[in-house]
């Protein structure tokens, strides 16, 4: 029968305790909310929706097109401009996700002939983006610099060191100066994913690479996604204006992907200018982490020291993983659950998530439940 396989794949999945569901979410739920990537709090924000609201009357539902045909309009330009300023960088490139910046960024950074050296736990869109690329990649030990090193010594030619700059699994942060260096040694190019940086990290939340001095440097290029700290949707290259320009004219998910949604890029614009207004909601986020960390390790979970906004405590396998988060939803309280095969270690954990606009009360009741349905 066609498709059949797709049934033992199925009672595989089954039989290890990794079936993954969908749960539509109602727009009232009644849960605490410590399972999303809104690290901000402004999804939500007044003002974030009415920029999104406006964007949407003003160019229409959706971008009508490709950027290069009919799909960028002054809300995109304007969105470039501030990203850049924003984080420190000579141009932005905005895409449909930050999934498709991802993919642009390291196929367009890696030709033939070059070399991509890649931390074992980079995000899916970066492993992703090294499986489409034309260079060879090898992947380094976790948050190695020396291994990046000894990778880099061996290959003659172009090459680029591809790291996220805050881990989306365990929230911690890669050692991004010490990996510029390496880097730097060798001539090759660092590519930094700031997706779970933007918006917590640096100054009033500029991000990873801008607290590491790395900001505008012509050998780093960032890639950021819109739908986390900022509240909206979609992606965004960060770079010199040359490697902009190179993005523009090769990546295949920019030239060949509709434009990012008016409302989208007008609901980031409206977050960038609050952000801006209010950059000490950056610093909440990560006192907020912190809390929650403090908290746990004290009550005998194991959780790893946030360096962001995300804070992820291990289970002791898939099923008590998906037990546990299954118990806080029973009570009240939504938290993410990664089991195989996004965790790279195997490692099942919640994960949760600093909200930069969760109450004291809120942090209380989050212990709380988190403590008394542990496995
Ligand atoms: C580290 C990292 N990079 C990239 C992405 C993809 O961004 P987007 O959701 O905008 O496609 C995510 C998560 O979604 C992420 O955690």
């Amino acid at each position: 029968m066609a498709f059949g396989w797709i049934d033992d794949q199925a009672e595989l999945r089954r039989l290890a305790g990794l079936v993954r569901t969908l749960r539509p979410r109602p727009a009232d739920s009644p849960l605490l909310d410590l399972a999303s990537n809104d690290y901000l709090g402004l999804a939500h924000h007044p003002e974030v929706v009415e920029g999104a609201a406006v964007a949407a009357r003003t160019w229409g539902g959706g971008s009508t097109g490709s950027r290069l045909v009919t799909g960028t309009t002054e809300l995109h330009a304007q969105l470039e401009r501030e990203l850049a300023e924003f984080t420190g960088f000579e141009a932005a490139l905005v895409f449909s996700s930050g999934y498709a910046a991802n993919l642009a960024a390291v196929t367009t950074l890696a030709p033939h002939g070059s070399l991509i050296v890649s931390d074992a736990g980079n995000h899916a869109s970066l492993i992703d983006g090294c499986r489409l690329a034309r260079g060879a990649t090898q992947v380094v030990g976790h948050a190695d610099p020396d291994g990046v090193r000894k990778a880099l010594r061996t290959h003659d030619g172009p090459a680029v060191v591809v790291s996220d700059s805050v881990f989306s699994v365990d929230g911690d942060a890669a050692p991004v100066g010490a990996l510029a260096e390496a880097s730097r040694e060798f001539g090759a190019g660092l590519l930094l994913d700031d997706a779970h940086g933007l918006g917590v990290l640096g100054e009033g939340g500029r991000g990873a690479p801008h607290a590491a001095g790395l900001a505008g440097a012509e050998d780093v290029v960032v890639t950021v996604t819109l739908s986390k700290s900022l509240g909206s949707q979609g992606g965004a290259v960060l770079g010199p204006a040359r490697v902009i320009d190179h993005l523009v004219n090769a990546a295949r998910t920019f030239i060949f992907d509709t434009g990012l949604a008016p409302a989208a890029a007008g609901a980031a614009l409206a977050a960038l200018t609050l952000l801006r207004r209010e950059p000490e909601r950056a610093a909440r986020a990560r006192a907020v982490a912190s809390e929650l960390y403090t908290r746990f390790t004290a009550a005998g979970l194991e959780a790893v020291r946030p360096d962001a906004a995300v804070v992820s405590v291990r289970a002791p396998s898939p099923e008590a993983a998906v037990q546990w988060a299954a118990d806080c939803r029973t009570a009240g309280l939504a938290v993410g659950c990664f089991r195989p095969p996004s965790v790279p270690d195997g490692i099942s954990r919640l994960r949760l998530t600093a909200r930069a606009d969760l109450s004291g009360a809120e942090i209380e009741r989050a212990v709380r439940v988190i403590g008394e349905t542990r496995p």
